[in-house]
């Protein structure tokens, strides 16, 4: 086993009811190295609407069983009292937040127009809004205690997927959440990373068309477990890295990131030159890397004008 523990450590994991399930993974790696976990998951399964019900309580009862310590959660991250509930639960039962894994989520793969706003909205409350609010929930705890590691979950279809749009979407904004609570978390001691995954859960098993399925042998080569040691590895002390993408499927761990072209420069452009440009604009030739949120957009450094809030 890793020389890497989390002994003292305690670790929220959401969405984690599933089985097989890829919160389910996190949240036994972490446990099986010495974290006390809170297993949360509303057990609504994949599509939010009950047809493959996950257990919060099977899952925490699993890794007791296994001789960690876990406790199981059925608060939605959707909202924020929810999220609360969940932060809360970690508090009463352990006393403290370490790491918060987000990786709760629904999706429903269609044509853009099918969508219904039901659908739609259930989309972003949960992956977009729900990530928001645990990371607002458990905010506050971390920054007191100077130290914190989040990792939130995301989708190669933040890129660009057929089916995807909404759930695209959601993905794309947990990105730039990730990559701007990196920038706000880094004097606090707070890490924020995004995992990218590809595994064959419940989500895969019951989402896909049958003739579209993957065969046994694929989905043998695409466990959750394989994925966990990725999350895991994000979740600890010595993960000196933040804001970054990686991504974890079939075996293979990597990293995503953007890029900007040297593009044209004019004083002044009509839309001709835009047209006439084209190709210089979108040439990737000596194209410059954005690895990490540091490294700024452009240099583009905002001071915010003093905060007004509205409630
Ligand atoms: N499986 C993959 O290949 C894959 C690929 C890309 C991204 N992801 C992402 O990884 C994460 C886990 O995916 P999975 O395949 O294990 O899915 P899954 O459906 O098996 O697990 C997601 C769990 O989230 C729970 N959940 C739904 N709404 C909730 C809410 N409001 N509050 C708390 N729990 C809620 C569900 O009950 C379910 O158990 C998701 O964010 C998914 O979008 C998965």
């Amino acid at each position: 086993m890793s020389g890497l523990r989390f002994d003292g450590r305690v670790a929220i994991v959401t969405g984690a009811g599933g089985n097989p399930g890829l919160g389910r993974a996190h949240a036994r790696l972490l446990a099986a190295h010495g974290a006390k976990v809170v297993v949360n998951d509303l057990g609504v399964g994949p599509d939010g609407r009950g047809g493959r019900p996950a257990r919060a309580e099977a899952v925490a009862e699993e890794i007791r069983s296994e001789g960690g310590e876990a406790v199981a959660d059925g608060h939605s991250v959707a909202t924020q009292d929810g999220a609360q509930a969940i932060v809360e639960t970690a508090l009463r039962t352990y006393g403290r937040i370490d790491v918060l894994v987000n990786n709760a989520g629904v999706v429903e793969f269609a044509l853009f127009e099918q969508l219904t706003p039901t659908d739609i909205e259930k989309m972003l409350g949960t992956h977009l809004m729900g990530t928001i609010w645990m990371c607002r929930a458990v905010w506050p705890h971390l920054k007191n205690a100077g130290y914190g590691r989040i990792i939130n979950t995301v989708s190669g279809s933040l890129l660009g997927a057929r089916y995807a749009s909404v759930y695209g979407a959601a993905k794309g904004g947990i990105l730039g959440l990730t990559r701007n609570l990196a920038i706000e978390g880094e004097e606090h001691g707070i890490k924020v990373n995004a995992l990218a995954p590809g595994a064959a859960t419940v989500a895969w098993q019951t989402m896909s068309a049958e003739e579209a399925r993957p065969s046994p042998e694929i989905l043998a080569k695409l466990s959750p477990d394989l994925v966990a040691p990725t999350a895991g590895y994000l979740a600890h002390e010595d993960c000196a890295v933040s804001g970054k993408c990686i991504g974890s499927e079939g075996g293979n761990i990597f990293e995503l990131w953007y890029g900007r072209t040297s593009g044209a420069d004019r004083d002044v452009w009509t839309l001709g030159d835009v047209e006439q440009e084209w190709s210089r604009i979108v040439d990737r030739t000596g194209f410059r890397e954005i690895g990490d949120p540091f490294d700024g957009c452009g240099g583009f450094k905002l001071t915010p004008r003093a905060y007004r809030p509205e409630s």
